[in-house]
């Protein structure tokens, strides 16, 4: 069976310490890559340090601070051997609620973390890459790229603004060797809801913060985002890679192709307990 190793020999893992992102750099570990993987407190890294000696790397990292989180890669990126053949952009977060009712500083804040700081790890990443003609850049976007989620409007645009980012690097990417791959996950069961930022909860947004809450305890374990992750590296090609349950991943995105937008805006709003 191939293994990951016989094509990169090291990966840039953004939000390490749980979640996708732990899974993949735990399949990356698995299949003999060596891993730089990223925390705002690298503490929450030590096991998996001392899992792997030589092979994992904890990088202090906070995508609400900009130049260090570039300082931090660029350091990582020449402690790699001069570039990373893996790049994964996944560190990520949610901010619920109304968009009136928020101040907009919020969500400006996090198109500013989510898009702004990644387009330029992007940017550092896509450069290094093109100058050694090899490499595979990751985006974790979402299924919501796609299909907007209720009362997350800062984070819909974050994400299609980053799968936007992916197709436009997949042209410039073209007769290269270099693969963009945008991976967008359905829900999995990770601790994002714990993790995102509720402001002020109105009565309004009640049934779609319920509706969430069981959809992300009813979805996958992250392992098996990991192993499509795994395939999508294998293969080695540019392109969008949806991952998730049959139904978020597969056939709601192909419904989706068939449907009249406003039958798939109304159909989207029931699912989300709208
Ligand atoms: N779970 C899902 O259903 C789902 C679906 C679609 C897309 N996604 C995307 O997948 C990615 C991973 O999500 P997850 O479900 O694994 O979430 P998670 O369990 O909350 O993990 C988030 C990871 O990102 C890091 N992180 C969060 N905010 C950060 C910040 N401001 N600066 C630097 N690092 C930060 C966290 O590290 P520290 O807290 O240790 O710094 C953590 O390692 C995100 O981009 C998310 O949008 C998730």
């Amino acid at each position: 069976m191939r293994r990951l190793d016989q094509l990169h020999g090291s990966a840039f893992v953004s939000g390490a310490s749980r979640g996708l992102g732990r899974v993949f750099a735990q399949m990356l570990l698995g299949e003999g890559v060596r891993v730089w993987g990223t925390s705002r407190d690298p503490s929450r890294l030590a096991d998996l340090s001392a899992g792997h000696p030589g092979a994992f790397f904890p990088v202090a990292f906070d995508l609400g601070d900009r130049e260090n989180a570039v300082r931090a890669f660029s350091e990582a990126s020449s402690a790699a051997g001069g570039g990373f053949d893996i790049v994964v952009n996944n560190a990520g977060y949610g901010v619920f609620g109304e968009f009136s009712a928020l101040d907009s500083s919020i969500w400006r804040a996090q198109l500013e973390d989510m898009l702004g700081t990644v387009l330029e790890l992007s940017h550092a990443a896509f450069r290094s890459m093109r100058s050694r003609n090899r490499g595979c850049l990751v985006h974790v976007s979402s299924i919501a790229a796609e299909f907007p989620l209720p009362y997350m409007s800062g984070y819909n645009v974050a994400k299609a603004g980053l799968s936007a980012l992916s197709e436009s690097l997949m042209f410039e990417a073209r007769g290269s060797g270099i693969a963009v791959i945008d991976f967008r996950p359905g829900e999995y069961r990770t601790d994002f809801n714990r993790a995102m930022l509720t402001a002020n909860p109105s009565e309004a947004t009640r049934p779609a913060r319920a509706a969430l809450e069981a959809e992300l305890e009813a979805s996958p374990a992250p392992e098996r985002a990991a192993l499509d992750l795994r395939r999508a590296l294998l293969r080695n090609r540019s392109g969008i890679v949806r991952s998730g349950s049959l139904f978020q991943a597969h056939i709601a995105p192909l419904l989706a192709r068939l449907g009249p937008a406003s039958f798939v805006r109304w159909a989207t709003a029931r699912y989300h307990g709208l």
